[in-house]
């Protein structure tokens, strides 16, 4: 609390323009209802005496928690449940004074939420590594089969060719074939973001015409018009520099958002950079306890290695979504299964290699922004320092980044990300779907503009377009400049 020094409000939960306001009364009961749900399947199919009644005994702590949160109650020290960072939540929560969950910072009181849930799990003997999340995250990546399909087939050409010429079709000149990987790079990292639209919340319900329609390559093409800020041309030009300079290691980095669609569209950045020469190595930075619903979790990385290991298998078992909808499985056929094949063993040979890496830290699921990061982790950002490139994904990356601050849309971003900006020795790239309120580095009167839009804004004021996932900012600072 001590480095929070930026200059603009925090969002909070009392405000009624904020989608801070709805996540707070209307979302968060949800997802703990959710939650509730889960551990009550869980432990209607436990068979061991304890387990059961630790897990009774995890369902009305959750109870408790939700009655706390919809009547308004002030927020709690969270119990220790000998972890490291609860001193840290507890002390913050002691100098805030008085917050009650109507009226207190939504970037603090949401990662307050999360880690009061996961506090409930680990005070347990049975339960300490359950992840309440995990079934909503791996059906949802299986409800996302054809665009997996559809980009499993893609990566095995494009990485084929890489492996195969060093270079790409068409190019016949050092300039075409710049152009080309670029073009390329584009491709991958708009992938990449998009994946990150189809989250949790939006996805586990669509239809395969839906999911085409957010996830296809067209849509992509016709996505672009809502990307409002696009740096990715500098981001290739730094990795494309340092390849050039012939520097050794160069590593990039991705701190990581949802599992399932989202991690597997990052990993075919990370496979595609290291195939093309663009990196040498990507570190992944995952959560260290279920986080934000969907978050990624080591757990979940290798829970989607082990699908595509057996992929007839995976998707031979019917996700819960579709077996509600009555749908059949459907065996892949030979080229789909093929391409899959390649995917896994292209991954797992660049992680044997060590150029796929796994780092997670405490410091990701902490309760406050990420201008606290020099000077609360010092060695993580030690190591982020050390690498040419990181990018953070997804909104609460996004919302940590800028302090979750009401900033005027038109300061820059590299001013809103404070102490990670100008000088910091880390290069910074955002790439983030909007899905709450923070925006920055807008041209002079595009949030007007958007405002204007049917469902735009909200009667109280609130800036409403930015909190679906439609719209998208890709933005980079180079701390190392
Ligand atoms: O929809 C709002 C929200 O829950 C925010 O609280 C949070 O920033 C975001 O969604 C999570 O999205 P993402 O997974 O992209 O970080
Ligand atoms: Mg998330």
């Amino acid at each position: 609390m001590e480095f929070d020094t930026f200059p603009a409000a925090q969002y909070r939960t009392s405000d009624p323009a904020s989608f801070a306001h709805t996540s707070a009364r209307e979302r968060w009961p949800i997802i703990i209802t959710q939650g509730i749900d889960d551990v009550h399947r869980s432990t209607s199919a436990a068979t061991d005496a304890a387990t059961v009644q630790e897990g009774k005994d995890v369902v009305s702590e959750l109870a408790r928690l939700k009655y706390e949160l919809q009547h308004d109650r002030e927020l709690t020290s969270i119990p220790d449940d000998g972890e490291p960072d609860v001193a840290a939540y507890n002390d913050e929560l002691a100098t805030r004074g008085v917050c009650r969950w109507h009226s207190v910072p939504w970037l603090y009181a949401e990662c307050y939420l999360y880690r009061r849930i996961s506090a409930v799990f680990k005070r347990t003997q049975h339960w300490r590594n359950y992840d309440i999340f995990a079934r909503q995250k791996i059906d949802t990546f299986k409800s996302s089969r054809p665009a997996v399909l559809e980009l499993a087939a893609r990566y095995k050409s494009i990485v084929t060719e890489l492996q195969q010429k060093h270079t790409l079709a068409g190019a016949q000149s050092a300039a075409d074939l710049e152009a080309a990987e670029e073009l390329l790079f584009r491709e991958m990292c708009e992938i990449c973001l998009w994946g990150n639209a189809t989250d949790l919340s939006l996805l586990t319900n669509l239809s395969y015409e839906d999911i085409q329609q957010l996830q296809g390559s067209a849509a992509r093409k016709n996505s672009e018009k809502n990307i409002l800020v696009n740096d990715l041309d500098k981001a290739f030009q730094t990795l494309r520099a340092a390849q050039k300079a012939g520097t050794k290691d160069r590593r990039v980095d991705i701190v990581l958002d949802n599992a399932g669609f989202e991690l597997f569209v990052d990993l075919l950045l990370a496979g595609y950079l290291v195939a093309a020469g663009l990196a040498t190595a990507v570190v992944f930075h995952p959560k260290s306890i279920p986080w934000f619903v969907s978050d990624v979790l080591p757990a979940d990385f290798a829970k989607l290695l082990s699908a595509l290991a057996a992929p007839q298998t995976f998707y031979s078992a019917l996700s819960e979504a579709d077996k509600a909808a009555g749908k059949t499985a459907q065996p892949l056929a030979p080229a789909e299964h093929d391409a899959l094949t390649f995917l896994f063993q292209h991954w797992t040979s660049i992680y044997a290699e060590g150029q796929l890496v796994l780092r997670p830290n405490g410091f990701w699921t902490t309760g406050g922004s990420y201008w606290r990061l020099p000077k609360g982790a010092p060695e993580l950002y030690a190591d982020l320092k050390e690498s040419e490139l990181v990018i953070f994904k997804g909104d609460l990356n996004y919302r940590k980044l800028t302090a979750d601050a009401a900033w005027d849309p038109t300061t820059p971003f590299a001013d809103a990300i404070g102490p990670l900006g100008p000088g910091s020795g880390v290069r910074v790239l955002a790439l983030r779907t909007c899905k709450a309120d923070v925006v920055v580095g807008l041209p002079a009167g595009r949030d007007e503009e958007l405002r204007q839009m049917d469902g735009g804004s909200t009667e109280a004021g609130g800036r409403k377009w930015a909190w679906s996932g439609k719209w998208a900012v890709v933005q980079f600072s180079d701390g190392k400049a």
